[in-house]
């Protein structure tokens, strides 16, 4: 059978997992997809440092655009966080028609409709389930499981840090910088964890479920966006003494009537017999209300090594399916399935 090359760009606690999860579940994958599966190539940022997991020295590089370049490498992982070097080597991938797999929504949310028309340009493909809610399969739900509806409302707890966080000092009193060094420590938080507090993360995670439900790209200047830094002891006591939790929830509204568009982020007192109230720790929820089906709800780890890597080799699989059959997955939402209806205003 035909081998598909893989390379991971970026080697820290999620490229670790994938090349783990991976090299374990490979002989299943590869009976089902009907094509062998190599992980050829991984790019670390420095070569010295031990690493959990060990791979063969000539397979690594510090040069992840060397990845990107590599025509034998079908499908590129970017798994490398931050929007420069990532843009760069996800922009290179899509050129040369590669099929990208990418968990950053912080690339997506600033860069998507680059990216997606450069994809669309020169017959790249990029595949993001883990860019949003870690292990939940999301992106699938909304783009191909719900395509039958417009979605009126979607809302959740998208960042595992904040909820670790929020769920500790509720149910242990905790100092929140204890807790913020735990999350750091298990691999929840971003390398900037003003990014998950301040609901930067959030917002970037709400950017790419607003583009999958409604077309377009809404960056966060557009958006309310408050974290969890404010939120003190006596906020959750007051909270639970009155029967409620507080969670950093996305909420992107579609008013379909007005034509409107409404996405914000913000601590929300969330009533607590509502399912999302007991999503705690590093879980995520994600409550979805289509027209058709009515509303769906999604719980899982949203966040750290295993999740995270769960979400991208499933788009490795999907990448591979495409590469063995030709079949692609159903398309993103573009202007020609939006021609029907306006773009929404803000
Ligand atoms: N820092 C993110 C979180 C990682 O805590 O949710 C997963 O996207």
């Amino acid at each position: 059978p035909k081998t598909i090359k893989i390379g991971l760009c970026g080697f820290g606690t999620v490229g670790q997992g994938v090349w783990q999860h991976l090299e374990r579940a490979r002989t299943d994958l590869e009976a089902r997809l009907g094509v062998k599966l190599e992980l050829a190539r991984a790019a670390v940022r420095d070569l010295k440092r031990a690493r959990d997991v060990a791979i063969p020295a000539d397979k690594i590089t510090g040069d992840a655009l060397s990845i990107a370049n590599d025509p034998s490498l079908a499908i590129v992982c970017e798994l490398i966080g931050g929007t420069t070097l990532a843009r760069e080597v996800t922009l290179a991938a899509l050129k040369r028609g590669a099929i990208v797999v990418s968990a950053n929504k912080a690339l997506l949310c600033d860069h998507g409709a680059e990216l997606f028309e450069t994809a669309r340009k020169h017959g790249g493909q990029l595949l993001f389930e883990a860019s949003v809610a870690g292990g939940i399969p999301i992106i699938k739900a909304l783009r191909e499981g719900l395509v039958a509806n417009r979605f009126t409302q979607i809302y959740g707890i998208l960042n595992g840090t904040c909820n670790y966080i929020l769920t500790r000092m509720v149910q242990e009193g905790a100092p929140y910088a204890t807790i913020l060094a735990d999350a750091k420590r298990l691999g929840y938080a971003e390398a900037d964890e003003s990014l998950d507090v301040d609901g930067w993360d959030t917002a970037h995670k709400a950017s790419v479920l607003a583009f999958l439900a409604h077309g377009v790209w809404i960056k966060t200047d557009k958006m309310i966006v408050e974290g969890i830094a404010k939120i003190t002891q006596a906020d959750l006591k007051h909270a639970a003494a009155l029967g409620y939790g507080i969670k950093l929830l996305a909420v992107i509204t579609r008013d379909f009537a007005a034509n409107q568009l409404f996405v914000r982020v913000h601590p929300t007192l969330i009533p607590e017999e509502r399912v999302l109230a007991s999503v705690n720790g590093v879980f995520n929820g994600v409550s979805v209300t289509g027209d058709v089906v009515g509303t769906t709800t999604y719980i899982g780890r949203g966040a750290g090594r295993d999740a995270t890597a769960s979400a991208v080799i499933s788009d490795i699989v999907d990448a591979a399916a495409i590469l063995a059959t030709g079949k692609a997955v159903p398309s993103i939402p573009g202007s020609s399935s939006y021609a029907s209806s306006q773009p929404p205003s803000l």
